[in-house]
């Protein structure tokens, strides 16, 4: 089965591309590069023994993409490309608007105009706002404060409407909570340019020599140790999610919206211990004011996707940072250019 890949050069999809190939599919890598350096390919061949082909493109471009459906023979599309500071996108809204809302119209038009009818989308958590209570199931009511939230809101929404007027299509809408690590070999991982958002890629950074400290954006949370709390998943065990998502729901045409994470919530100060263990380094870190829009807490109920798409997280908060901590410090500056 050849599956194109939008957005396969980046964190979440070269791993999946990886375990496409481990599944017997085909990828089919479509990417702009912007947030991506070609390496990753010769990277993806030496793990799963099979160069997958690649097309620079960008997913606004509609006749670059109906070519690729084309030539390729596509069966179905895993939708990664995008941006994903949220930071930024206070900061540049439009071109948020436009990669996310804009290029995910475009690749559905692009797909009706070739018939391939089967699509799954990277959701995030963020959707779910600031929620009521935790666990998260799928029902919570969903809300954005931010552009890059309302992008994937706004997104979730079209093709919710759209596969309501099409529906021989299948739509998957996968909601991630928060993806680290890398793959066990220690050849792939994720390469964030510039200082990194997100806490995991820092922590490495430091552990690695490239940064002094962490800040920890607040201690005075209403959580066990005062540190914001979220559910971390391995990014092999979030590539697995999309292959059971393609398996199970191949003849399954309609809407479907599955949480991808542990069901675990673990603390900053719990992942600093966990990645200090892994590492063998200590981790220095001063507490810091809270970071705007920041919340406490924030674990999935993974039991629909666990139930209907016989898949659920295996790998350790131990496996998690291991990984990590083995791509860190492998490739200290990332992919080479
Ligand atoms: P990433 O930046 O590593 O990967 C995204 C890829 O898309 C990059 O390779 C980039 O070059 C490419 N791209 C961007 N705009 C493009 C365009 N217009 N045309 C073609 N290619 C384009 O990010 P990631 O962490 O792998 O995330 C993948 C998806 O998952 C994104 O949609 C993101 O919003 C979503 N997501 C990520 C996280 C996370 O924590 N990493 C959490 C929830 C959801
Ligand atoms: C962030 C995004 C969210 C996105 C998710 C996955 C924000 C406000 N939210 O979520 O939209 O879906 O990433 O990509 O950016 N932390 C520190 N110091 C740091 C970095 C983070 O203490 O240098 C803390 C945060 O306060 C939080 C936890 O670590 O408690 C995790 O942060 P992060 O990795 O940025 O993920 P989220 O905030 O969950």
């Amino acid at each position: 089965m050849n599956v194109l890949v939008t957005g396969g050069a980046g964190y979440i999809g070269s791993h999946t591309c990886v375990q496409l190939i481990e599944a017997g599919m085909t990828p089919v890598i479509f990417d702009n590069l912007y947030n991506a350096k070609a390496a990753v390919l010769d990277r993806i061949e030496k793990v799963a023994g099979k160069r997958p082909e690649f097309i620079q493109g960008d997913v606004r471009d509609k006749s670059a993409l109906v070519a690729a459906l084309k030539t390729h023979d596509i069966h179905s599309v895993i939708h990664f490309a995008g941006l994903k500071a949220v930071g930024e996108s206070v900061e540049k809204p439009l071109e948020y608007y436009d990669n996310n809302v804009n290029g995910t119209l475009v690749l559905v038009d692009a797909m009706r105009a070739v018939g391939v009818k089967h699509l799954v989308f990277s959701s995030s958590a963020t959707v779910y706002g600031d929620p009521a209570s935790v666990p998260i199931t799928e029902s919570f009511p969903t809300s954005a404060t931010n552009p890059y939230g309302r992008s994937k809101l706004m997104v979730e929404e079209c093709l919710t409407d759209f596969q309501k007027a099409n529906p021989e299509w299948t739509i998957t809408l996968l909601r991630y909570f928060n993806p680290v690590g890398s793959h066990p070999t220690g050849e792939m991982g994720e390469d964030p340019q510039g200082i990194p958002n997100n806490l995991m890629p820092f922590v490495s950074q430091v552990a690695v020599g490239r940064r002094d400290f962490l800040s920890i954006f607040g201690n005075d949370y209403p959580t066990p140790d005062g540190t914001g709390v979220r559910d971390y998943i391995h990014v092999m065990d979030l590539a697995d999610g999309h292959i059971a998502a393609l398996k199970r729901l191949n003849h399954r045409k309609g809407l479907h919206i599955y949480n991808l994470g542990t069901g675990n919530g673990s603390s900053v100060l719990d992942m600093v211990k966990a990645f200090e263990l892994a590492s063998g380094k200590q981790i220095p870190y001063k507490i810091v004011d809270r970071r705007p829009g920041d919340i406490a807490e924030c674990w999935a109920d993974p039991s629909k996707a666990n139930k209907d798409l016989g898949w659920a997280a295996t790998r350790s908060l131990q496996d998690m940072t291991t990984d990590g901590w083995k791509w860190q410090s492998l490739n200290p500056e990332g992919y080479p250019e």
